[in-house]
């Protein structure tokens, strides 16, 4: 335990380097984790008042449009809009990832092609799927015993166009080189933010787990970048605070892809990294609802005209979620 605690005054000192006040502020959300705030992104145009949320004036005025924050101690789960599918509910922090990739949008073509990378439970697809309205997702889940949860989520709350995958992300580059125009990248990392929700996370600081997550996240988002069309977007994320898991991951991906940009979310500006040279993103327990969590949006150099494009080979598109059944074509 006391291992532990050094390696986290540590990491606070890395990331606060001027302020001991902001350290151990830093610290007790961890070691001491209060209630953190839950949110809900709506499927359909949202319904005031159905669930108790707080009011907009209250939260930050990056929260997307479809994004309420829920009052403490409401259970979403019972609420009628969840059992219809028409709300997901969502650590504050994933909200994040929301707000960055409404920077992409405008950019986007029609019927634009989506890749979630590391997709299950879902959350991320289903908020790319409100807020962006794609032609096609494809979420993919390298973890077998995954595949059903996020199955049964993107079901339920009738993602349409979604299909998943078991596939490497080495795999999904191989067979589809350039063909998305977002990839998004919600990294297994070390989830040293899962502290501040009071979860236990043995290890989480511990320079072997940081080094281990480091090295899986330059392979997925070497196989990531490969995805990307030309004019395209690569959104990642992680749940940790990190430096070699986030701004150290992103540095790393740019030495080897110069086609790759990071991309200025203005609305995000309060939340600017102080860690790296470039625009990215992070939230932290002791100054938001959110357990914690780190966003850069990349941009692809270059241009693709939608209409030339291959369609997707077929393996990619095998498990269409919401596919006809049986019944329906009697
Ligand atoms: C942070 S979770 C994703 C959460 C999800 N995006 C959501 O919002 O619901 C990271 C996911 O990456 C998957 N993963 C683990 N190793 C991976 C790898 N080598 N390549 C791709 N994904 C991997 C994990 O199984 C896990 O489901």
């Amino acid at each position: 335990m006391a291992e532990a605690t050094n390696l986290m005054k540590k990491a606070a000192a890395t990331l606060f380097p001027d302020s001991g006040e902001e350290q151990a502020s830093f610290l007790h959300a961890l070691l001491a984790p209060g209630p953190r705030g839950n949110a809900i992104v709506w499927m359909v145009p949202p319904r005031p008042g159905e669930i108790e949320t707080l009011p907009r004036e209250a939260l930050p005025d990056w929260l997307p449009p479809l994004i309420e924050v829920v009052t403490s101690g409401v259970k979403i789960g019972l609420s009628e809009a969840y059992k219809q599918g028409e709300v997901y509910p969502l650590d504050f922090s994933s909200v994040l990832t929301g707000s960055a990739m409404l920077s992409a949008r405008d950019s986007l073509p029609r019927e634009a092609r989506i890749l979630d990378l590391c997709a299950a439970p879902g959350g991320k697809s289903i908020l790319a799927s409100a807020l962006l309205r794609p032609g096609l997702i494809l979420a993919n889940e390298v973890e077998g015993r995954r595949l059903g949860p996020l199955r049964h989520n993107l079901s339920r709350c009738r993602i349409a166009a979604a299909h998943t995958q078991r596939l490497d992300p080495e795999e999904i580059a191989r067979l589809a080189p350039g063909a998305f125009d977002l990839c998004l990248v919600d990294a297994p990392c070390s989830g040293q933010s899962l502290l501040a929700k009071g979860i236990e996370n043995l290890g989480c600081f511990h320079p072997s787990t940081v080094k281990g997550n480091a090295r899986r996240q330059a392979r997925i988002l070497a196989s990531a970048a490969d995805t990307v069309a030309p004019g395209g977007f690569l959104l990642y994320t992680t749940c940790t605070f990190s430096l070699r898991e986030n701004e150290g991951a992103i540095e790393k991906l740019l030495e080897s892809r110069p086609d790759f940009v990071p991309v200025e979310v203005p609305h995000l500006a309060s939340l600017r990294s102080a860690l790296a040279p470039f625009p990215a993103y992070r939230v932290y327990p002791h100054r938001s609802p959110g357990a914690g969590g780190f966003a850069v949006l990349l941009r692809r150099g270059g241009e693709t005209d939608p209409a030339l494009r291959e369609p997707l080979s077929p393996p990619l598109l095998d498990y269409p979620v919401n596919a006809p059944s049986s019944d329906d074509e009697v």
